[in-house]
């Protein structure tokens, strides 16, 4: 018997991926230990909750509604503002595995998932460090 790979869009659905986005930016916006990422983002989330759901929506094998409104799906403009070094990278991904966990995510999914997280997330880091191990270096002299 053969069985149909599943795209994790399939698995969760719409909703389920805006509830793991909405998941997201609560944990960024509530936990103390996400403060220094929520200090990169804007005041107000709203506008960054439908960009990442769409984003990913298309990501994980659903309609393509980031592309259709942006014209693209890299990720490495939007993000050259920031200063994305490993530590940034991780504390964005410990975010969002964290979210995983705590959205109803099935287990399947999540495992599809890390891996290809992590990719895109040490796509966009765009420094070779992080802020913090500079600013270190700077206040030690
Ligand atoms: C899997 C990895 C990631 C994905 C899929 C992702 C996705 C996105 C998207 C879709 C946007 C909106 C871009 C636009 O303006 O159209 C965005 C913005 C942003 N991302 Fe990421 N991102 C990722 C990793 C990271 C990492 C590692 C950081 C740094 C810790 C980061 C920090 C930001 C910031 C600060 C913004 C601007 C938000 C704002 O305007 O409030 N992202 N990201």
């Amino acid at each position: 018997m053969s069985t149909t790979p599943q795209t994790p869009y399939q698995i969760l659905g719409e909703d389920g991926i805006r509830t793991l986005v909405n998941t997201f930016y609560d944990l960024m916006e509530s936990a103390p230990e996400h403060a220094a990422l929520r200090r990169m983002h804007a005041k107000d989330l709203t506008p960054m909750r439908e960009k990442l759901a769409e984003y990913l929506i298309g990501w994980m094998g659903g309609p393509p509604l980031y592309a259709d409104k942006y014209g693209t799906v890299c990720m490495t403009e939007p993000h050259e503002p920031y200063w994305i070094g490993p530590e940034e990278r991780d504390q964005w991904l410990r975010c969002m595995y964290q979210a995983l966990e705590q959205s109803n995510t099935p287990p399947e999914a999540i495992d599809m998932l890390r891996e290809p997280l992590y990719r895109v997330a040490e796509a966009v880091r765009n420094r070779p460090n992080s802020r913090t191990q500079s600013d270190d270096v700077i206040a030690s002299g």
